[in-house]
Parts: C-alpha cells; structure tokens; sequence
C-alpha cells in the first residue's frame, strides 16, 4: 500500500512559518492585506475563496471578499481592480477562477498589478516563473505540489516527472517548476495532454506523476510504475445514484488500484487542496514583504 502524502500535516507546516511572518510584519506596523473577488455564484469557487479566507484571518491577514454578479460588465471589474491595485492596504489580490464566460480571463488578470498577483496568473510572473526568477509568484497549486514533494523528502533533481494536463493554473507552470535549474527542481519533465500518443507508456516511466487534467479517475493502476510518487490534484464530480445528493467526488487517479502500486499517493481530499491554500498565504506574505523594502 502507497504511503499517504499528508498534505493537511505539511500545509499546517507552511501556515505555522507564515504565521510567524505575518506576526514580523505587523511588529514593523505593517498588516498584509490579501482582498478576494468572486464574480457569480459558482459553488465550488463559493466553497474554496470561504475556505481561503478564513485561513486568512487565522494567520493574521487583513482579507476581504468582494461578491460580483455574474452579469458584471467587465469594465466595472476592471475598475474594481484598478482600485485594489491602487490601494496600499492590499498586499495581493485574488480573482477566484473560473469567470463568466462573458468576461476574457486573460485581459482581467493582466490587469492585476504583477506586485499583488500572488496567484501568479499575470504574464509578467509566468514569464519570471518561465526565467527561473524567484522575484515573481508562482501559481499557487504547482507551487504547493512542489513544497509537498520536498517537505516529504521525494528527490526531485534528476527525477523522471511526466505531468498530466497543460492548463494554465496546474500543467503548464507545474513543468516550469520543476525543469529549473535549481536545487528542488532539475526534472526531466514530460507534459502529457490530449494530443499525446500513448500517455500510458509516458505514465509508466515516471518516478513522479502528476495528474492535473480534469479526467476523472483516469490514471489506473496499470498506468504507474511500482514505487512511483503519484500526485492528484482532479476534483471531479460525477453521477453516482448510490451517493447522497446523486453525485460524489472522484480525482484523476483511481485511488484503490493506483494506492496498491504507488510508493506515495496524495489522497483527495487532504492532499493537494490544502497546500496550495498554504502557498497563497505564504505568496501574500512575501508581497507585503516585498512592498516594504
Ligand atoms: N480556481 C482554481 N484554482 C484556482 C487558483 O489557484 N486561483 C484562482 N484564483 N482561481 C482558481
């Protein structure tokens, strides 16, 4: 059986190290401030930017939560933006994704300023994640899988990782991580999506396989190398009749068959959700930081 990767146990880890941050900030007279937007009533982006918050104000944060209609104009968001960015008492701003359809995401997140962008979501920070230039922010999910793997003492330089998915909040930065030139990194990275041939002989390679592409249970046991670290980051709902409310939630990994194959497995929940919580914190923490120097 693959041992379970705690990820609630490491994300308590970085919350105790961001704590003792933010306690330093507020002995200088500086409170980190971190203001969550969330345009319509999705309830899972309900559920997560509630769950962010009060870890927030746990650790000491001053956090707000700005609820949008769906029916926004984007100009009027926009403007929201303009004044967070303007406004010393934020430190980083977080836009819940997914938006309405209606908006264009990517126009909305270049418009956060790269020095609040603690979501790392701005070109300027793909491009510095891209450059191996630790003044941006990464995305907060590749950066909490990464923390997870070095916190669980998993070698990562030289190691084989194919990652499963190439979206821009998990596959594509979480291979940018993890090919850097530099001590918890220095990978050989294959990024596995929907156009490759025989993701399974890719998958069978790894040390470390990373599902991130919203397939539910997709990586089977067959799939995984015995001994081989497996990180799910899939939330998934699906139909089940036997299941209350008609639906339950599943990962991208078959969790029964690929936990008796695997060295180490992430569960779900209480693997990777938690950690990248914990990285977002640990972001704003270092842009008020950063905006105090
Ligand atoms: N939606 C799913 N993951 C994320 C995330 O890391 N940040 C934001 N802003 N939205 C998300």
């Amino acid at each position: 059986m693959a041992h379970l990767i705690d990820g609630r146990a490491i994300a308590a880890g970085v919350h105790a190290e961001t704590a003792a941050r933010v306690a330093a900030l507020r002995a200088r007279g500086i409170r980190p401030g971190l203001m969550f937007i969330r345009v319509g009533e999705d309830p899972a982006s309900q559920v997560y930017v509630g769950m962010k918050e009060k870890k927030a104000a746990e650790l000491g944060f001053h956090s707000e939560t700005r609820v949008l209609p769906a029916a926004t104009p984007e100009a009027d968001l926009l403007d929201l933006v303009a004044r967070v960015n303007a406004d010393p008492q934020w430190h980083g701003l977080l836009i819940q994704a997914p938006l309405p359809t209606a908006m264009h995401a990517p126009r909305v997140y270049a418009a956060v300023s790269p020095a609040k962008d603690v979501d790392g979501f701005h070109p300027v920070n793909v491009g510095k994640l891209s450059l191996g230039d630790p003044s941006g922010f990464a995305p907060c999910t590749p950066a909490g899988i990464q923390e997870l793997l070095v916190r669980t003492g998993v070698p990562l330089e030289g190691a084989e990782v194919v990652v499963l998915g190439r979206g821009n909040i998990v596959g594509k930065p979480m291979a940018s991580l993890l090919v850097q030139k530099s001590c918890h990194a220095n990978c050989t990275v294959t990024l596995c999506h929907s156009g490759t041939r025989d993701v399974a002989a890719h998958c069978r390679r790894a040390d470390i396989l990373i599902a991130a592409m919203g397939v539910p249970e997709f990586v089977r046991g067959s799939m995984v190398r015995p001994g081989a670290v497996v990180v799910d980051v899939g939330v998934n709902r699906i139909a089940d009749p036997a299941a209350r409310g008609g639906s339950r939630l599943v990962g991208d990994v078959a969790f029964e068959e690929v936990s008796a194959v695997a060295g180490h497995l992430t569960p779900n929940p209480g693997g990777v959700g938690p950690m990248t919580i914990a990285m977002l914190l640990a972001n704003t923490a270092r842009a008020a930081e950063q905006s105090a120097v």
